[in-house]
């Protein structure tokens, strides 16, 4: 672990308390209404050295540690992304901090288009898998053997079980699907989406994915769950842009909370 997550921890846990922190959502474009639910404190990015600064607007670069679901919580309301700064590993130092506050398991949301005509705007899937096709990973650099990191249920069983379980009992639909990860920030063209739905991608989206790599890595459980803003590029008429994103997320954002609630009620 850096020499500065264990300062950054310590200098959370001053202001935040040092009861341990048992999970850590990541919040997608669109998503951050939750962070407003947490029983807590938030800090801004900005008073975190090394934080990124989650420019991207529809984020809201703080994080807040506290109570949600009798559950304490890190939330991590911005994210940063590869094509804002070009560094796969943007997201390194938060997750090393959370590890570092205690956490065992990282869940990460996004906003994603559908391959898949099942899973329509408005719509959440859990992931089940990714496919990476930025070519790109965050562990590039490091130099230890753990960067040989396996990847085979990276999408924890347990932790999805879990999630699966919460969605039927509130009685939210939520797909099952594998997720590309493209770098962005220009979208997909129709041909690269009709080549990754051939590959096996049900949704296409421009996070997550390193951050998984990277949480796996630090041995965190991991989970993500999408919302669907958009069909994909060449699926619909549907027009395709952030402001869509951002005005779609809210719909699936309310599904995703009420799995997210329910999921926190009932692991601890
Ligand atoms: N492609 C990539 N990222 C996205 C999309 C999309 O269609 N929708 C929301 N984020």
């Amino acid at each position: 672990m850096s020499k500065n997550a264990k300062e950054l921890a310590a200098q959370i846990e001053a202001i935040a308390g040092e009861a341990p922190v048992q999970i850590g959502l990541i919040l997608g474009s669109g998503l951050g209404h939750i962070a407003k639910e947490v029983d807590g404190v938030a800090i801004p990015y900005s008073d975190l050295p090394g934080f990124p600064h989650a420019g991207v607007s529809g984020h809201n670069p703080n994080l807040v540690i506290g109570d949600l679901e009798g559950v304490r919580v890190a939330v991590f309301g911005g994210r940063a992304h590869y094509y804002e700064s070009g560094r796969g590993d943007a997201m390194r130092l938060p997750l090393e901090v959370l590890k570092e506050l205690g956490a065992d398991t990282m869940i990460a949301t996004n906003a994603a288009g559908s391959m898949r005509t099942d899973m329509p705007t408005g719509s959440i899937m859990c992931l089940s898998d990714h496919i990476n096709f930025s070519g790109l990973n965050p562990l590039i650099g490091e130099p230890t053997d753990a960067r040989f990191v396996p990847m085979k249920d990276a999408y924890d069983p347990e932790v999805r079980a879990g999630l699966r379980a919460a969605a039927d009992a509130a009685k939210v639909e939520m797909a099952d699907g594998v997720y590309a990860w493209y770098s962005g920030p220009s979208f997909e063209t129709p041909a690269e989406i009709k080549a990754i739905a051939m590959l096996g991608a049900d949704a296409v989206g421009m996070s997550t994915v390193p951050e998984v790599i990277v949480a796996r890595f630090l041995g965190l459980k991991t989970a993500a769950i999408s919302t669907i803003t958009n069909m994909a590029a060449g699926m619909s008429v549907e027009s395709i842009s952030h402001e869509h994103t951002k005005a779609m997320a809210p719909i699936g954002a309310a599904k995703l909370e009420k799995v997210l609630r329910g999921y926190l009620r009932g692991i601890y």
